[in-house]
């Protein structure tokens, strides 16, 4: 049996899970399969996105897996077509059908698209569908400083921004503004996206010493740093394996070790020119 998943208080009241299955690229039937498994192994945070195309998998594995609604936290995203007060309405509407719920547990901006400059209303429909009680918790993703600036002089704060992250890639330079805000910090392709970085020497060698994987050691570097993490799986073990990381610590050696593996990688998506 597992230890239980820490949980991180939001500013909205409610609790988001330090660790949950992220279900980019599954489809429809994929999704289905792995929510149901996730959730039967004590998984309770899922993460998804229009973008995904796979709500309506994420759906029926939410009901395949008997939980009540309440228990769950699931989480979504729109695109930029929606960066408007009735925009994010609409899209969030789309989203609980496609998924068959009445709420979200947390909507996000999926990318701030800063050419089509419009994440500050569709943050402000975000405000409103909050009101409303059709969605918990509200933040963004892949938001850089400058555009969390941006909101943040409208006085609008996320509760979350969900970004790309790993011991190669540990973002300096948002997590201070975060920590300063009590914006919370979650992990997209927490183990890194190419596979090199759970063959990095460094995290080896820390996976032998505490007789854990790689990729546990991995996670586990996020959450001990008060990050929470999505990883994607679709396989039963390694979904299990990703969900006992909370068994172990990592040494302040062992951090301070994988705290230095940060490096310059030419092909991070770059929230400035890519999005969608
Ligand atoms: P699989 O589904 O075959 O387990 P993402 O970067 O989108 O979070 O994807 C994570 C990738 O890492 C997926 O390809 C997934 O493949 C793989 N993966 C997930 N958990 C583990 C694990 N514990 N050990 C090794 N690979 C993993």
């Amino acid at each position: 049996m597992h230890n239980a998943v820490p949980a991180l208080k939001l500013r909205s009241g409610g609790t988001l899970p330090q660790l949950g299955l992220g279900t980019w690229p599954m489809d429809d039937a994929q999704a289905a399969a792995a929510v149901a498994l996730a959730i039967g192994q004590g998984y309770r945070l899922i993460d998804t996105a229009e973008n995904y195309r796979n709500e309506q998998g994420v759906g029926e594995g939410i009901r395949a897996a008997g939980v009540s609604r309440e228990a769950l936290f699931i989480t979504s995203k729109f695109n930029r077509e929606w960066h408007s007060i009735a925009g994010a309405r609409q899209a969030c509407i789309n989203s609980l059908e496609r998924l068959g719920l009445d709420y979200l547990d947390l909507l996000l901006i999926h990318w701030p698209n800063p050419q089509q400059g419009r994440y500050v209303e569709a943050f402000a429909g975000l405000q409103q569908l909050q009101q409303e009680g059709l969605v918990r918790a509200i933040g963004t993703s892949n938001f850089k400083p400058d555009h969390l600036q941006i909101l943040l002089q409208h006085d609008m704060v996320p509760e979350v921004n969900q970004i790309q992250l790993d011991p190669y890639h540990p973002r300096a330079e948002l997590i201070p503004l975060h920590v300063q805000h009590g914006i919370i910090t979650e992990a997209w392709s927490p183990l890194g996206r190419a596979g090199e970085l759970l063959q990095d020497p460094v995290v080896v060698d820390i996976a032998r010493q505490h007789g854990r994987t790689p990729a546990q050691v991995v996670l586990r570097w996020s959450t001990q740093s008060g990050f929470v993490v999505v990883p994607k799986s679709a396989d039963a073990l390694r979904l299990q394996q990703n969900l006992s990381i909370f068994e172990f610590s990592l040494s302040d050696e062992d951090m301070l070790q994988l705290g230095v593996l940060g490096r310059p990688d030419p092909a991070m998506l770059d929230a400035d020119s890519f999005g969608h």
